[in-house]
């Protein structure tokens, strides 16, 4: 599936450091990623057990980063629980938005501990997390926070009139049953996508 070009590339967080940017407005998120500490360390040991004993480096992809501090705190956590329990030289972090995420911010605000950190590489993922985004074989680890919930395009039958969604701009409680089934079927369809996107 092609993301219609509206989708692709003009959605995106308040880029930037100022007052309305993401990342001055995104402390509720660190919150949730915060009691999300305990799963991430309990998911890379999982994915250490089934990773050979030889491997010599391991990818670490964060999909739908945005911008500002959130970034670098579950990618951290997971470089932290990776480093503890693994003997791999090389730690490969691709951070993943759509092409207008503000990507200079994001490489602006890296710490340095992770920057300069010779076993680290750092690299940006521009694309869609509903399509391939990396080689086959290149990932370990994908972390997802607040941003799988977002659809690949409006339900079609939204978008060709055929129903009508009046006063809202997501499903909502003032939907119809059938415009919640179309966001229903557009979900599964994405999700669908992104699992397959990730399999290889
Ligand atoms: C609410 S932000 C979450 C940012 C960060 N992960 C956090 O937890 O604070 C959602 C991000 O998902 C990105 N996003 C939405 N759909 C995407 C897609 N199809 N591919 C890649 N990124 C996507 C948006 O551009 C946005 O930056």
């Amino acid at each position: 599936m092609v993301l219609p070009v509206s989708a692709r590339h003009s959605v995106h967080m308040n880029g930037g450091e100022g007052i309305t940017s993401y990342g001055r407005n995104s402390t509720p998120q660190r919150r949730a990623q915060e009691k999300l500490v305990p799963l991430l360390e309990a998911a890379v040991a999982d994915m250490l057990r089934e990773t050979p004993n030889h491997t010599r480096s391991i990818g670490i992809a964060d999909l739908g980063c945005s911008s500002g501090p959130n970034i670098m705190f579950l990618v951290s956590t997971a470089i932290g629980a990776v480093r503890r329990r693994c003997s791999a030289d090389d730690v490969r972090v691709y951070l993943n938005d759509l092409p207008d995420n503000d990507f200079n911010t994001v490489f602006r605000q890296l710490p340095e501990s992770l920057l300069w950190d010779a076993n680290i590489f750092i690299f940006g993922a521009p694309g869609s997390f509903f399509g391939r985004l990396f080689p086959a074989g290149s990932l370990h680890l994908a972390i997802s926070s607040f941003s799988l919930h977002w659809f690949s395009q409006v339900p079609q039958d939204l978008l060709d009139g055929k129903l009508v969604n009046r006063g809202n701009i997501c499903a909502g409680r003032t939907s119809s049953p059938a415009v919640n089934e179309a966001y229903a079927r557009q979900f599964c369809t994405d999700l669908t996508m992104f699992l397959s996107s990730r399999a290889c």
